[in-house]
């Protein structure tokens, strides 16, 4: 449906999210291209093989909006379809720092053939309509931010963590549209047209952990520990899914092995980021470590506690100024800071 003028309220907050993209906008020039990598040869291997999803993913979630905007512009949705005009242009970015950052690396990402999962996962975010595809794009978001988030507080000085940081501030972004916009059109979804986006939550988080099971020889050269951060993600998805309305309280359903109740706790993530960004810090802000055992004699038990007091309250700073401080990450946070 094509309108000479459609209606357009430039204060409906899907506005204001345009204006801010608008004026948040950054491109690869920004990056400062020279800044240290911090990783070992077969740390680089592995950030390119685990990089693979997110970079396929970046390029999903610019199809994706591109076949959504005609479907805002048809609902007379002007301010959303406006807004996801910067998303595209975010995701556009993203893919090509990513794909400067492979030139960089020296490394090919993973093929499809390798992890064929990742064309099942750009699959099924391609099923239904605008507002499945805002429930799948969320989750999404959702992962990435967590992984960027990862690389940010842990290697703020490198190379890979200085272009988290600036992506972070994107997926935010996304993150509050998609969770806004649910908000608004959950509560009056038909009870199966909500059982369905719950299915794709779980199909979803299946394709993740089959992904995670792949690339675990790479989390782990990394020393990530890639349960914890899954356990972590789906905690996340059931607060979203309860904020907007999918999910009610307790039902943890959504994720393939029951939900956020059998994930590892928040803290257990935010205590894996404090750890590393702590050793990381030490040799500068630079070097991703090693896995604990190889990278360091362990500190006296109160050099440990010290370290981690600090890096709590360095995260439920970060949580206080980014707008999706209403998850349960600034409340736990900000709980454990006032006990350190
Ligand atoms: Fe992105
Ligand atoms: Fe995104």
């Amino acid at each position: 449906v094509i309108r000479v003028q459609p209606a357009y309220d430039s204060a409906d907050p899907f506005a204001r999210l345009f204006h801010k993209a608008v004026r948040s906008q950054w491109s690869a020039e920004d990056v400062d291209w020279e800044a240290p990598l911090g990783l070992q040869p077969r740390q680089a291997v592995a950030l390119t093989r685990i990089l693979s999803p997110v970079y396929l993913g970046e390029q999903s979630a610019m199809y994706g909006a591109s076949a959504v905007i005609p479907q805002l512009a048809a609902a007379g949705e002007t301010s959303a379809q406006l807004y996801l005009a910067t998303f595209l242009l975010d995701e556009a970015r993203h893919f090509e720092v990513l794909t400067q950052l492979y030139q960089r690396l020296g490394h090919h990402p993973v093929a499809l053939r390798e992890l064929p999962e990742m064309l099942r996962y750009h699959h099924r975010l391609r099923q239904g309509d605008r507002i499945d595809w805002m429930w799948g794009i969320l989750i999404s978001d959702l992962f990435a931010r967590q992984f960027y988030q990862a690389f940010a507080k842990v290697q703020p000085a490198a190379l890979f963590g200085r272009m988290s940081a600036r992506v972070l501030v994107d997926e935010s972004r996304h993150q509050a549209f998609s969770h806004t916009y649910l908000k608004r059109v959950v509560p009056h979804l038909a009870p199966e047209r909500r059982r369905a986006l719950r299915v794709m939550q779980s199909d979803i988080l299946r394709i993740m952990e089959s992904i995670h099971r792949r690339l675990r020889d790479d989390t782990e050269a990394l020393g990530f520990d890639g349960a914890t951060f899954l356990g972590e993600l789906t905690a996340q998805i059931e607060a979203h899914a309860r904020s907007i309305g999918l999910a009610a309280e307790g039902d943890g359903a959504g994720g393939p092995g029951g939900g956020a109740g059998t994930g590892p706790g928040h803290t257990d993530w935010a205590q894996l980021i404090a750890g590393k960004r702590a050793a990381s810090l030490a040799a500068g802000g630079v070097i991703w470590p090693v896995a604990q055992a190889q990278a360091q004699p362990p500190a006296p038990a109160g050099a440990r506690r010290r370290h981690f007091a600090f890096d709590l309250r360095g995260l439920a700073q970060d949580c206080a100024d980014c707008f999706m401080a209403i998850l349960c990450r600034s409340r736990l946070a900000r709980a454990r800071v006032a006990r350190a």
